[in-house]
């Protein structure tokens, strides 16, 4: 069974927390951090939707997570980032799932997409897990966080067709509606 996850808008206040975890040194080799007015800009920009995710029996705030392209006229939605404190426990996977209802249902995307280094072998065998496929690597595009020397980028993406074969197979377990208002399209978004 999923844990207990819910995602809320994130907050200027939460900032303090979202760039903790940024920079939590279990996170750093996995992601390139951003400047505090990065954060601010995808909280309050309409093409970005920022989250806090919440879980366990209190939902604690456990991470957070950055959608980009909420406005992109090719309804090509992009997960740029998904930051968890707590690892290994399940939430990582349940909020993947979260995400993909959120960006098929309810933004109505064509594609999800994200990238991730080839060198975050958990993060590859969870979107790969959850139907993403890969479309190819950019070779050596990234520094190492720690070191000389660089890592590739693994695109990988879902398309709405996929997800909704997936639905019909029952591979995505129905979802409680946990979608937070603040998702939903707003004027002027992409249909
Ligand atoms: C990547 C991340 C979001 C995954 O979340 P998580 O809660 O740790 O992952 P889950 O517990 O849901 O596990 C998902 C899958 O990852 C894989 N996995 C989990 N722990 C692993 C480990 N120690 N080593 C390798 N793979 C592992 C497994 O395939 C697992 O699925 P399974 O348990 O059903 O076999 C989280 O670990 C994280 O925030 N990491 C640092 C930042 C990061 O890498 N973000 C993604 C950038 S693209």
């Amino acid at each position: 069974m999923s844990p207990r996850l819910r995602l809320r808008p994130t907050m200027l206040s939460d900032l303090d927390f979202v760039i903790s975890v940024e920079l939590d040194s279990q996170n750093l080799p996995f992601i390139t951090p951003w400047e505090r007015m990065q954060h601010e800009g995808a909280v309050r920009f309409p093409d970005f939707r920022h989250f806090i995710v919440e879980g366990g029996e209190h939902y604690a705030s456990i991470g957070f997570v950055i959608l980009q392209g909420c406005r992109n006229p090719h309804r090509s939605v992009e997960l740029k980032r998904l930051v968890l404190r707590a690892k290994g426990q399940g939430y990582g996977r349940a909020c993947v799932r979260l995400l993909k209802q959120m960006a098929f249902r309810d933004l109505r995307a064509h594609r999800f997409w994200l990238d991730v280094k080839q060198l975050n072998t958990r993060a590859l065998l969870l979107y790969a897990g959850e139907g993403f496929v890969e479309e190819g690597r950019l070779r050596e595009s990234v520094r190492l966080s720690v070191g000389e020397g660089y890592d590739s980028l693994v695109v990988m993406s879902l398309l709405d067709r996929e997800y909704q074969a997936r639905l019909a197979h029952g591979l995505e377990e129905p979802l409680p509606d946990l979608t937070p208002d603040a998702v939903l399209p707003r004027s002027g978004d992409t249909p």
